[in-house]
């Protein structure tokens, strides 16, 4: 069975570029592989200094990560903070990363530019995410786009340690691959940038409905009036449509029919993308609110899945530690 491992950082509420680059993956994928989804609390210290709004955010991730329709029987669900071993391994990947592997990484400069404190975590942030990735062999990393340059810096730096230190026949770490849906590596947001928490512009599918609808009919557009033939492929509203829905469902292809025959206005499409969600997300809604009131079942998933998740780390922490001569 083929192992997977991914995370999402506590630094926000969730929105629809998470469901449709990352967590719908990690649910399709979890009835036939071995998987390893945790919250990155540790990468979230880069961005944010609210202790109570990373412990709110922590648990809600969680939730949220449940609510989706993750279960716990399928997947080790776990915060970073409860597999030290992880920290260890990044301390041993730093001394075999070369500076200018971290010099080269785009996100550092792009977060800075936003206006990130510029600390020495933020710059190292791809060595710790090399360790959450390597620390339990895993052969895919199901992420959107804008982490693929993390997850070949992972496998370089795999390489490198595997260089340093192992025989080919023996090898420390295994190279992953990256996983990245075409249609949803990069969801745009309602201006038609990237969907991201930092820019303002995410759909967070757990809104009230009435906020949910209003956000939705926010979508930028052009101005082709309603009678003219549009083209979906360049319309955000289509866009993320065809990311949740599917590229080969027929609502897609239906939709798309409509664009290109005129006579649609974008306040239907606004229309039918807000049905589509609240179909899709329904079960998860009223998932979420359930799993808000008991506490105590998100403590208990969280422990099991420490416990799973360390059992498997421990094993390759020791096969690094072995290999440098600790
Ligand atoms: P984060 O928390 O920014 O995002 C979590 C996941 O959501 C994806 N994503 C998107 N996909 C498509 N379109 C979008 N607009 C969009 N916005 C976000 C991200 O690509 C990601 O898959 N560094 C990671 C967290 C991390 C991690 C890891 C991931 C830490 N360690 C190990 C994988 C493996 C991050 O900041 O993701």
């Amino acid at each position: 069975m083929k192992c997977v491992l991914s995370g999402i950082q506590p630094s926000g509420q969730l929105h629809l570029g998470n469901y449709a680059g990352a967590i719908r993956q990690f649910v399709q994928m979890q009835h036939d592989h071995e998987m390893y989804i945790f919250v990155a609390s540790y990468h979230a210290l880069t961005s944010g200094r609210d202790a109570d709004a990373l412990r709110g955010n922590t648990r809600q991730v969680v939730i949220d990560y449940l609510a989706f329709g993750l279960e716990p029987s399928q997947t080790n669900l776990y915060l970073q903070q409860d597999v030290p071993e992880v920290t260890e391994l990044a301390w041993i990947l730093s001394c075999v990363c070369p500076k200018n592997l971290m010099d080269k990484a785009t996100s550092y400069k792009d977060k800075v530019a936003q206006g990130l404190p510029a600390s020495v975590g933020l710059y190292t942030y791809p060595i710790l995410q090399a360790s959450d990735i390597l620390s339990v062999d895993p052969d895919l990393v199901p992420v959107g786009e804008d982490q693929r340059q993390h997850i070949e810096i992972t496998r370089d730096l795999a390489q490198k340690f595997n260089h340093c230190y192992c025989q080919e026949s023996d090898d420390v770490f295994r190279l992953p691959d990256a996983m990245i849906r075409e249609e949803a590596g990069v969801l745009p947001g309602i201006d038609g940038r990237k969907m991201s928490k930092s820019y303002d512009n995410a759909i967070d599918p757990f809104m009230d409905e009435k906020p949910l609808r209003k956000r939705i009919m926010k979508i930028v557009t052009d101005t082709t009036p309603v009678e003219a033939p549009k083209d979906p492929q360049r319309c955000t509203i289509f866009q993320i449509f065809r990311a949740l829905a599917g590229p080969d469902d027929t609502r897609t292809t239906d939709l798309a029919n409509q664009y290109r025959a005129g006579g649609m206005g974008y306040s239907n499409a606004k229309q039918a993308l807000f049905e589509l969600i609240m179909d899709l997300f329904g079960e998860a809604r009223r998932r979420r609110t359930e799993l808000m009131t008991d506490p105590s079942y998100i403590e208990k998933v969280l422990r099991d899945g420490a416990d799973a998740a360390r059992a498997k780390v421990s094993q390759v922490t020791r096969r690094a530690r072995d290999a440098v001569g600790l």
